[in-house]
């Protein structure tokens, strides 16, 4: 099966406020990335709008001519927004006001009934894919299921942070695992997080069933030395291989 290549720049978004710039425009490096052939991309609407905001959301919306994927907590007033902004695909995502970045999956067998009253109400608004980010735990998946999303994307930050190659071999068989469990389910089975030119290439090998990879700080912090669409051209070349 083909694997589509989602660029997330909300990085992007993030150099332009540490000055408080209208630079660098994450909807100018959407662009870039469209025309490198990237086939999707995706932003994280945060609680505290550190990197991409209202206005980034909906100008995207309307300029993107791939798949926008829109990145969310439960938070009502975010869940407002995309209803309205209607991407293509909801991923909903934990979020701490402390972390750096998204640090795992959502908790989704603790909080079930609250995820699926989101997708209930982003599939109501007329959002034809919501998928949850979950760690490669079966039962996660499986309460995944139970929410009614039509998506898991796998949570590969262990995968890419693993420190040896016994580590990195368990982080690979979890995935597989996840991967095989959701695709049995019937769920669609994106992934993310750490994933860079080094080691996609491990985790392509072995684990199977992905129709998506959600791929941002390696390819922007390569874009930042030779351009957002050699960056993004040479990351697609990877994906598509
Ligand atoms: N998927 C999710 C759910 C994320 O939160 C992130 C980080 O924003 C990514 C994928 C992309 O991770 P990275 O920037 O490490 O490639």
């Amino acid at each position: 099966m083909a694997t589509d290549l989602l660029i997330n720049i909300d990085h992007v978004a993030t150099l332009r406020n540490a000055r408080k710039e209208t630079l660098p425009d994450p909807v100018h490096a959407a662009a870039a990335a469209e025309a490198a052939g990237a086939d999707g991309i995706v932003v994280h609407l945060r609680e505290d709008r550190r990197h991409i905001t209202e206005r980034d959301v909906r100008l995207l919306k309307e300029m993107l001519r791939t798949k926008f994927d829109f990145e969310l907590s439960t938070d009502p007033d975010v869940v407002r927004i995309c209803c309205e902004v209607q991407p293509d695909l909801a991923t909903l995502v934990p979020e701490r006001r402390e972390e750096v970045t998204t640090e795992h999956g959502l908790d989704v067998t603790a909080r079930k009934e609250r995820l699926r009253d989101v997708v209930a109400q982003l599939r109501e608004a007329g959002i034809k894919e919501v998928a949850l980010f979950v760690d490669p735990v079966c039962s996660e998946i499986d309460a995944a299921v139970e929410t009614g999303a039509d998506c898991i994307e796998l949570h590969t930050g262990d995968f890419a942070n693993a420190s040896n190659a016994s580590e990195r071999k368990r982080c690979t068989d979890d995935l597989a695992r996840a991967a095989e469990h959701a695709h049995a389910a019937g769920l669609i089975v994106h992934a993310g997080h750490g994933l860079d030119y080094c080691n996609y290439p491990a985790f392509r090998a072995a684990v199977p069933h992905v129709r998506e990879v959600s791929i941002g700080f390696a390819v922007m912090a390569r874009a930042m030395l030779v351009g957002m669409e050699q960056a993004v051209r040479e990351m697609r070349e990877l994906v598509k291989s």
